[in-house]
């Protein structure tokens, strides 16, 4: 699984600028479905037909393929780029790093001069330069969207990536279609777009979709670092169980259904509370006339830095309490 989760993090993929990772994730996935198809708004859809059994669900399993990452505002006539964010980019985590474009460019973040040292840089300091002698000769247009760039690394155990969020999710996915011998359910694994930006992707492929119940994949914050904001989850304590995050309360039911498939199979498992930021799960729970929605979340360091760090072990438990929630009848 480790192959995959590096191949997958370190590909380029934007929130609108998903096709280099669709394209990898579809080849994956392939041989997995009945059914595969990407719909209006690029959302790749996989499609694992019931076996046979009795009270059949439709279910969905979402995590978005897209990532966080820059796009380019303003080219001035040396070929310095100016940007705007894609998603929640926090600039203490920039200077010194670079960004890859969807072209290949590779581009360095650098930063102005500053008058006040003692405070970090904004984002409007900070700019990029891909090594263009002027404007003119610059490969990169206004409009250019850029993804950050650090290798995939395994720490023994603990692994790092620019985007485990929400890769790790995806990996999750297709590790749980590997595994998946037979279930009741009708299940749809969504891989969607634009989550970083309007959640876009999962709110629409929701309405196509019109599932009984709906579950996003996706990473969730910890407070398990130095002076961390107090939070219980921690790495290596097992996936987290979404109770309510910024954007949403997660429905009981599918709350007390996780649970209960956690305890039977006496996976690890934490409770998440998670103050700031959403995920999919927040739209698929108002589409149509509200479907049941919860996350199942995987405890992350550092999220939104180009340096995001899971458990494995907390991953590959991930993967088992998916299983085991599709194996039985869903009853919320
Ligand atoms: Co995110
Ligand atoms: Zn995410």
């Amino acid at each position: 699984m480790k192959d995959t989760i590096k191949k997958l993090t370190e590909a380029y993929g934007p929130s609108g600028y998903e096709q280099q990772i669709r394209e990898l994730i579809h080849t994956e996935i392939n041989n997995l479905a009945d059914e595969v198809t990407v719909n209006r708004l690029g959302s790749l859809i996989a499609l694992r037909r019931s076996t046979g059994g009795d009270q059949a669900s439709k279910v969905m399993l979402v995590a978005h393929m897209d990532e966080i990452g820059v796009m380019v505002t303003h080219i001035d006539e040396k070929g310095f780029m100016r940007f705007a964010p894609i998603g929640g980019v926090n600039p203490l985590t920039l200077t010194g790093g670079r960004v890859k474009f969807g072209d290949g460019t590779t581009g360095v973040i650098g930063v102005e001069k500053r008058e006040d040292l003692s405070k970090a840089p904004t984002l409007a300091q900070l700019y990029i330069d891909v090594g263009a002698k002027n404007k003119a000769t610059c490969p990169i247009k206004v409009g250019d969207a850029a993804g950050f760039t650090r290798p995939f690394e395994d720490l023994g155990g603990r692994l790092v990536a620019k985007t485990m969020d929400d890769r790790i999710g995806c990996a999750i996915l297709i590790e749980t279609m590997r595994q998946l011998k037979k279930s009741p359910h009708d299940i749809y694994f969504v891989f969607s777009v634009q989550e970083e930006m309007t959640l876009a992707g999962a709110q629409t492929a929701a309405y196509q979709i019109a599932p009984d119940i709906a579950l996003a994949v996706d990473v969730t914050g910890v407070g398990d670092t130095p002076e961390a904001p107090k939070m219980a989850t921690a790495l290596g304590q097992g996936p987290a169980i979404k109770v309510k995050d910024a954007g949403m309360i997660a429905h009981r039911g599918v709350k007390e259904l996780m649970i209960k498939r956690a305890e039977e199979k006496k996976i690890p498992y934490q409770l998440e509370v998670l103050l700031g930021g959403t995920t999919d799960a927040k739209v698929t729970q108002t589409t149509r006339e509200g479907i049941p929605s919860g996350c199942l979340s995987i405890p992350c360091r550092y999220v939104h830095s180009p340096s995001e760090m899971v458990d494995y072990q907390d991953v590959l438990n991930s993967v088992k309490l998916l299983l085991a929630i599709l194996a039985k009848p869903i009853e919320i």
